[in-house]
């Protein structure tokens, strides 16, 4: 009886607690909103108090591919019942609030003006810990400074801008597009063929071995031999689905993180290791002979000179695979799918292409600076990753107390309170499809339209402030070159098995063609 009535006691003691101190948070939030000038946000619409209904919609978007839509639908919706486009807009997912905006004035505060107030945070870092550990994408404060001090360097070297690796990639990749008596292709889906390529490409330039998976997709023999290469890719593959997943669920995103899930990330491991320890004994041998004919640039090579420590060498190898890998590959999809559903761009640029570069055979001043000059071919990238920008939605968690600038109060010309633990979510993909900020053709393709642009903090496809991605000009001179290589090769596109209308897009830390990309190719006739 008497432990009965002790229990009581403590338990309402505890609820107490929990009560007052929620009051109590509750009134320093409005005290603190007060004092910054802070106004409500509107809200979605939420029938039940836990967001349960919400998550349940998001959840199935995501399974139908349509959680990118889904999401633009809500703002349209906060919008419509507050008859005013909405550009941010609070709700609740499984209990807790998450700010969901579009707006680049509070999206510039996020990432660059009020950098210290916002990190990835532990939702993040927790989800990617199992594969990446504390590599330069999972990591926050001290731990990522030193991470973007160690790897910067090795991008700012002339090595990004070279592009004798890339031919041999682009070779194998026309080997998957053999031209059958009439010079067409058969119709293929080059984003696997993509997809390949810039693994290829990027495991010679990380590890300094490429992965030749597109080799192994060509033949039976070359496949065994690759097929620890394959495994790897598999799990890399499967690994970054359940992170995306994972990072939905908020601050469940544990759940996700099965056994499976450490057994891939285990042999993830495993693999990248490989080169790792290769590469520390090779360096304290110091060869002379190893070293003086080595000429190509090895990111790993040049990292085992800043650090010697295995395990961070492979969080940031791998960190480094997962940002630069599928980003590359999504820009490449979906730039060839505009140029097969926009005839008339394909013969402008690859005209052009032809003028700068010469023809396939015998190509001419294919050089990062050339590239960089060809403006067409900038503006045709410049417009994909717009209306397609790699990482389309993506988040940051508050650290302190504090306010966005945009969004509070009836006109949304308030700043909205954010207290610290909060989860913010910025929605590339909406704001680059803004008509506010890009006109009423905002939904449409169209290149010409970066000719008098001038953009701020609503283009975003590479993130800005101190976080802006380390490997932008190594991936825009590579997928330019990889265009400009098979516009040379390749004359007319035949698009007629892309599915009409709006192209579907499939999410997980990245986005891609849901579809694919079919089409087939016509090789250009060179004397
Ligand atoms: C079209 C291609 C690419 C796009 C659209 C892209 C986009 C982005 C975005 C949006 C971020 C910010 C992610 C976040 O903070 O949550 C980022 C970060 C990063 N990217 Fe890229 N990226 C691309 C290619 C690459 C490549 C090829 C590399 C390396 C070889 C690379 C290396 C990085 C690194 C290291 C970061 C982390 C920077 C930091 O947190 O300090 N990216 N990228
Ligand atoms: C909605 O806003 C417009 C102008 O922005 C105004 O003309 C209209 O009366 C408003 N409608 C309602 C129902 O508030
Ligand atoms: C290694 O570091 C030393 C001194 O920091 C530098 O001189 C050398 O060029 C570096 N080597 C490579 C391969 O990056
Ligand atoms: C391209 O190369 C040719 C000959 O190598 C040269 O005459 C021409 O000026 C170059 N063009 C550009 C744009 O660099
Ligand atoms: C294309 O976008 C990049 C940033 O992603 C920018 O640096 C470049 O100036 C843009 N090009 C043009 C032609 O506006």
């Amino acid at each position: 009886m008497l432990k009965i009535a002790l229990l009581c006691t403590v338990a309402t003691a505890v609820v107490l607690y929990l009560l007052i101190s929620s009051i109590s948070t509750r009134r320093r939030h409005a005290v603190a909103a007060k004092q910054l000038g802070c106004r409500p946000a509107p809200t979605e619409y939420n029938p039940d108090p836990l967001g349960l209904v919400n998550l349940f919609k998001t959840l199935r978007a995501n399974r139908k591919s349509q959680i990118l839509e889904y999401i633009r639908g809500v703002f349209d919706d906060v919008s419509l019942r507050m008859n005013k486009t909405v550009y941010s807009y609070d709700t609740n997912i499984l209990g807790d609030r998450v700010f969901f905006t579009c707006d680049p004035r509070n999206i510039q505060a996020l990432l660059a003006t009020q950098f210290k107030d916002f990190e990835l945070g532990k939702i993040r870092t927790g989800a990617f810990a199992p594969l990446l550990g504390h590599g330069i994408f999972s990591a926050d404060g001290k731990q990522w400074e030193h991470s973007r001090a160690l790897l910067r360097p090795q991008f700012s070297r002339d090595q990004v801008k070279d592009l004798d690796l890339e031919e041999k990639h682009v070779q194998n990749l026309l080997r998957a597009l053999p031209v059958k008596a009439d010079s067409w292709t058969s119709t293929t889906d080059i984003q696997p063929l993509i997809s390949r390529f810039t693994m290829d490409s990027a495991s010679e330039f990380l590890f300094g071995e490429s992965t030749n998976i597109q080799l192994s997709a060509l033949s039976e023999e070359a496949a065994a031999k690759n097929a620890e290469d394959r495994a790897f890719v598999e799990s890399f593959e499967a690994c970054q689905d359940r992170m995306a997943k994972a990072l939905l669920l908020n601050e469940f995103y544990f759940v996700i993180l099965t056994k499976k899930h450490r057994d891939d990330c285990r042999l993830c491991h495993r693999y990248i290791d490989r080169f790792v320890h290769k590469a520390l004994g090779r360096d304290s041998k110091q060869d002379p002979v190893e070293s003086s004919k080595k000429e190509k640039y090895v990111f790993l090579e040049s990292l085992v000179n800043e650090t010697r420590d295995p395990i961070e060498i492979r969080n940031q190898l791998l960190s480094i695979l997962l940002a630069g890998r599928d980003t590359t590959a999504s820009l490449l999809s979906f730039l060839f799918l505009m140029l097969v559903q926009h005839p008339e761009v394909f013969n402008k640029l690859r005209s052009l292409i032809i003028e700068d570069f010469g023809t396939f055979k015998s190509p001419l001043n294919l050089t990062f600076a050339n590239l960089k000059a060809c403006s067409y071919l900038q503006w045709c990238i410049n417009e994909t990753l717009r209306l397609y920008p790699s990482v389309p939605l993506n988040g940051r968690r508050c650290t302190r107390d504090t306010s966005l600038p945009f969004g509070g109060g009836e006109d949304g010309l308030s700043p909205v309170f954010i207290p610290a633990g909060t989860e913010i979510a910025y929605l590339v993909y909406v704001m680059q499809r803004q008509p506010d900020f890009w006109g009423p053709d905002a939904d449409i393709f169209r290149p010409e339209r970066w000719q008098n642009h001038k953009y701020g903090f609503e283009y975003l496809p590479f993130n800005g402030g101190p976080r802006i991605c380390l490997g932008q000009q190594f991936a825009l001179t590579k997928a330019a070159y990889v265009t400009v290589r098979l516009l040379q090769r390749f004359d007319k596109l035949d698009g007629s098995s892309v599915p009409p209308g709006p192209i579907k897009w499939a999410v997980t830390l990245t986005g891609k063609p849901k579809d694919g990309v079919r089409l087939r190719l016509h090789v250009a006739a060179e004397d």
